[in-house]
């Protein structure tokens, strides 16, 4: 029997960096507990890509582009999107850079903090958390200044509660400073979601307004096999997620369901932080 809590009917859901990976997973839970979605990425092929895999009826499914990491953008989604009548009432903080480690014989590494490059790190700020300000900024003061409440989720990572283990990337033959690592920004933007989380929380609580984070371990996406044996043997269950499988943790965080739930971290890393 399904629980009425979950019903999303007459609700929008935007969804940044909803042409990815994982947000497409959102779109679609959301989608399975009746929302409308409005799906956001910095482009517009891949959006168009993202609605053919849903297969969603016409009505439920809108795109817009935004650079999340753009306050003029932002702002424009959410004026257009007001003027065409459309209320968010849940806002899923998704988009992300995830840095690519590269690693070779002679190259300058880097994804090390050595060498990490001052204008990475301010375009993965930019994006991972700045983007996740502006968002709020514009679509929670919306959710707070009609008395209607809202929800937002800010999908973190598991790496908001652990460090990266950098064995997991150590390359074979190559020297320890050519070594690539899971770089800094990651752990400092997936971090920094918790504490924008727990501001959010409290800041609009009164208006109804209530911020989770989800802190999701790695989904499988065909990594290379040493990759996955490494990272499998530090999680209890023995291996990655798939990709579906945030799929009602999401429904549960911007439904009702969690009508009492604010201000918490949602780690889902198949028991990795309990080791
Ligand atoms: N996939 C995993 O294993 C995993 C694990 C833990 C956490 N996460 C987190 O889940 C979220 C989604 O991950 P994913 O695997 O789907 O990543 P992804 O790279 O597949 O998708 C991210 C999306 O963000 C978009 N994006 C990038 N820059 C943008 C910008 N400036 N403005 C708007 N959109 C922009 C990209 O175009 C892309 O479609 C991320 O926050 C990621 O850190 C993923």
């Amino acid at each position: 029997m399904q629980n009425p809590k979950f019903d999303l009917t007459g609700k929008s859901a935007l969804i940044t960096g909803a042409g990815g990976l994982l947000g497409v997973e959102h779109a679609a839970a959301l989608l399975e507990c009746n929302a409308r979605v409005v799906l956001t990425d910095i482009s517009a092929g891949v959006l168009e890509a993202a609605r053919d895999r849903l297969a969603a009826p016409a009505s439920l499914v809108e795109l817009r582009t935004i650079d999340v990491s753009r306050p003029e953008q932002v702002a424009d989604v959410a004026q257009s999107l007001r003027g065409a009548g459309m209320r968010v009432d849940i806002l899923v903080n998704n988009a992300a850079i995830d840095p690519k480690m590269k690693g070779g014989a002679g190259m300058v590494e880097s994804s090390r903090l050595e060498n990490f490059p001052l204008e990475q790190w301010n375009v993965q700020v930019a994006v991972g958390l700045t983007g996740a300000f502006l968002c709020s900024q514009a679509f929670g003061t919306q959710m707070a200044q009609d008395g209607k409440g809202g929800v937002i989720l800010n999908i973190a990572s598991d790496l908001s509660v652990f460090s990266p283990d950098q064995r997991l990337y150590r390359k074979a033959d190559l020297p320890d400073d050519m070594q690539p690592v899971k770089p800094v920004t990651y752990s400092v933007i997936k971090t920094g979601l918790i504490g924008l989380t727990r501001y959010l929380a409290t800041y609009w609580a009164e208006c109804g307004v209530r911020a989770n984070a989800l802190s999701p371990g790695g989904v499988f996406n065909g990594q290379d096999e040493v990759f996955v044996q490494k990272l499998s043997a530090l999680i209890p269950l023995g291996r990655m997620a798939q990709r579906d499988e945030y799929r009602s943790a999401v429904q549960f965080l911007c439904s009702d369901a969690s009508s009492y739930m604010n201000g918490q971290n949602i780690v889902m890393d198949g028991g990795r932080s309990a080791w």
